[in-house]
């Protein structure tokens, strides 16, 4: 009785370290064709405005573009656009408020020029 017990036991201690390696989804932003403002990056925002609108920066405001250009991104190193580190710095109060494939393209829009197309 002893030894079946004793089997059991081994059997469930080593099928439960057994692990699943998960592969993150690759994700797939376009890079050889230009990303719109209007259609691929405004949008992401949607779920923004309910909080900023008094707070900065006002995503609901007509004027959006020009207050991200003014003071949160940066053209020459889009990694540190603190619109991106806001969104992207683990630890963050905004930490998982956009998906990782939002934040891949907000960076690539700001790798390609961040234009207000
Ligand atoms: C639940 C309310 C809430 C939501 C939703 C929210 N924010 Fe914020 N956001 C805040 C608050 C409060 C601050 C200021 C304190 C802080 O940094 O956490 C802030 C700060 C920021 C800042 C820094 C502002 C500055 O001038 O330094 C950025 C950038 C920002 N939010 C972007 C976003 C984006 C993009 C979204 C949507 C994906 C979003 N926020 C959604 C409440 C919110």
């Amino acid at each position: 009785m002893k030894k079946i017990l004793f089997i059991l036991l081994t059997f469930f201690v080593l099928t439960g370290c057994e692990y699943e390696i998960i592969h993150p989804k690759p994700i797939d932003i376009p890079t050889d064709t230009p990303l719109s403002f209007a259609d691929d990056i405004l949008p992401i925002f949607d779920g923004c405005v309910s909080c900023h609108t008094s707070i900065s920066p006002q995503f609901g405001s007509p004027d959006i573009y020009n207050i991200l250009i003014a003071d949160y991104i940066n053209v020459e190193v889009p990694e540190e656009s603190s619109l991106y580190l806001k969104l992207t710095t683990a630890g963050d109060s905004h930490e998982g408020k956009t998906t990782a494939e939002q934040n891949a393209y907000i960076l690539e829009w700001i790798k390609q020029g961040a234009e207000n197309n």
